[in-house]
């Protein structure tokens, strides 16, 4: 029988990440604290980074309440140097980095004809910018790896379907896409993989309370959707955990659909 190393009985080895660094950008809030969870209970030393500091600091101290090593360190992902920064603060405090979760966005519902230049800008700087910043200062970290770099950024596939309201989240997450697929192609030789994570509607966090809570629609998305549910954080951080684990270590370039079966359509739709 095949041994994948990762898998036991159905679930991930408890230590399954021992020994490996991950940095979480946006790891304070919604997805990326969950991710942060999830890699930190496989073993995973991790540093979660965004821009408010009081804010990392309360999750860490969260996440190292069961015992975790976690680093929280401020930086704008739009800024590279403090990109950099950050990227050397983790390696400095565990020796290395192996994972980099690109999870850091903005978005903001705004008819296009209503979108300032700033707002586009904004927007396209966080998620597309902030993302090629970060795949920039951990390139070297990711080649040295001994366990074989990963690097995931969180997507959705709305940004390939048209989405009213926010073309320039779905622009610049398109380009984030784009960009992770020739990443997978030029760093295959390095042993980097890379791959991004397209969820459905989390439950509970800021992007569905911007998008489905404030516009009043998230009754008929939920009652639409195929499992008639939202996703969890521990549902996209599970299809993480499976990313940066052994047993995907034959996965490079593709984009991992966790949303309930929403891409398939809605019930009740014609
Ligand atoms: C119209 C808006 C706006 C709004 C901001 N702007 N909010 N325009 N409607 N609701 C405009 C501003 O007027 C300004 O343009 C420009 O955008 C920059 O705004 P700032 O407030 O100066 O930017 P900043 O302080 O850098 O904050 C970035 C931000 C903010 C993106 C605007 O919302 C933020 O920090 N977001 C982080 C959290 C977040 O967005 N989480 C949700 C991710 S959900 P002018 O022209 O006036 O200067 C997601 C997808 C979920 O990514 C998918 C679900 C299925
Ligand atoms: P969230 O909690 O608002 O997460 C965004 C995180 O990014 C925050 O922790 C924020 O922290 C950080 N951030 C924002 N701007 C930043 C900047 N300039 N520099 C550094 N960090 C910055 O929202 P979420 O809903 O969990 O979204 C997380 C990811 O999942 C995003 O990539 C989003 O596009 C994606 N996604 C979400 C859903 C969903 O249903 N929620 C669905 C599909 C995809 P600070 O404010 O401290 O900087």
């Amino acid at each position: 029988m095949t041994d994948l190393g990762a898998v036991q009985g159905g679930a991930f080895a408890p230590d399954c990440l021992k020994g490996r660094t991950a940095l979480i950008t946006g790891g304070g809030s919604g997805i990326g604290f969950a991710i942060a969870r999830a890699l930190s209970d496989a073993g995973a030393n991790v540093a979660i980074s965004s821009r408010n500091l009081d804010r990392l600091k309360e999750a860490a101290q969260r996440l190292r309440n069961s015992g975790a090593q976690i680093l929280a360190v401020a930086a704008d992902v739009r800024e590279p140097e403090a990109v950099n920064a950050a990227v050397s603060a983790a390696v400095e405090r565990f020796g290395g980095l192996d994972i980099l979760i690109a999870n850091a966005a903005g978005n903001f519902v705004v008819p296009f004809s209503d979108m300032s230049f700033n707002a586009w800008r904004t927007v396209v700087d966080i998620d597309l910018n902030g993302t090629f910043h970060c795949a920039k200062a951990a390139y070297p970290h990711l080649k040295a790896s001994t366990h074989g770099g990963r690097l995931i950024a969180i997507s959705t596939l709305r940004a390939l379907e048209g989405w009213p309201g926010c073309a320039h989240a779905a622009a610049a997450k398109a380009g984030v896409m784009s960009l992770i697929r020739s990443l997978a192609i030029e760093w295959g030789p390095d042993g980097i993989l890379c791959n991004t994570i397209a969820p459905g509607p989390i439950d509970g966090t800021e992007g569905v309370k911007r998008l489905y809570e404030d516009t009043g629609e998230a009754a008929v998305l939920t009652a639409n959707l195929p499992l008639g549910r939202l996703g969890r954080g521990e549902d996209v951080a599970q299809a993480v955990l499976y990313l940066c684990s052994d047993a995907a270590s034959f996965v490079t370039g593709t984009d991992l659909v966790v949303d309930g079966g929403r891409q398939r359509g809605q019930r009740g739709a014609t």
